[in-house]
């Protein structure tokens, strides 16, 4: 394979920055896979060479599955774009918690939980494992 030729996890991938950033990186010639929950919203990427996957990053089953199936077809992942997400504004007496709980799994511990598949053990892991 070219060195210079990545494979490219995005998320959020189905519309917006995600979809826009997916097909011009294909078109780089890098190895993008595209994802979101939506697949019917990914398939048409497909002619742009963005290979479409299904992902919540909520759901650690379907995180794990999407690293998975891209591990098992390349071997390799260089570069992980933690794009999905959403904004929920509104005065903190107008939000309801739950959705505010649900934007964090969404936008930080979806990312984080993608974010440490993808890397290598850090070196100092073990003292977190020891509390
Ligand atoms: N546009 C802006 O001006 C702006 C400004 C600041 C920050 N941002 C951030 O930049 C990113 C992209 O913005 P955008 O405007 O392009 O957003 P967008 O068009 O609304 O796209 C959001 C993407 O996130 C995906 N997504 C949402 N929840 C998901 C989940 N649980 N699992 C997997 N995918 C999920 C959506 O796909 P599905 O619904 O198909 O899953 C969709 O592809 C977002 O994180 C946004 O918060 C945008």
């Amino acid at each position: 394979m070219n060195e210079k030729k990545k494979v490219i996890l995005i998320t959020g991938a189905s519309s917006g920055i995600g979809r826009q950033t997916a097909i011009a990186l294909a078109q780089q010639g890098h190895i993008v896979y595209g994802a979101a929950r939506r697949l019917d919203k990914l398939q048409d990427l497909e002619a742009f060479h963005v290979l479409p996957l299904q992902l919540d990053v909520t759901d650690e089953e379907s995180r794990k599955t999407a690293v998975q199936t891209i591990m098992a077809a390349t071997g390799r992942l260089d570069v992980l774009i933690n794009n999905a997400g959403y904004g929920s504004y509104g005065a903190i007496e107008d939000v309801p918690l739950e959705e505010a709980k649900r934007q964090f799994e969404v936008n930080l511990f979806g990312v984080a939980g993608l974010t440490q598949l993808v890397l290598p053990p850090h070196a100092t892991a073990t003292r977190w494992n020891n509390h």
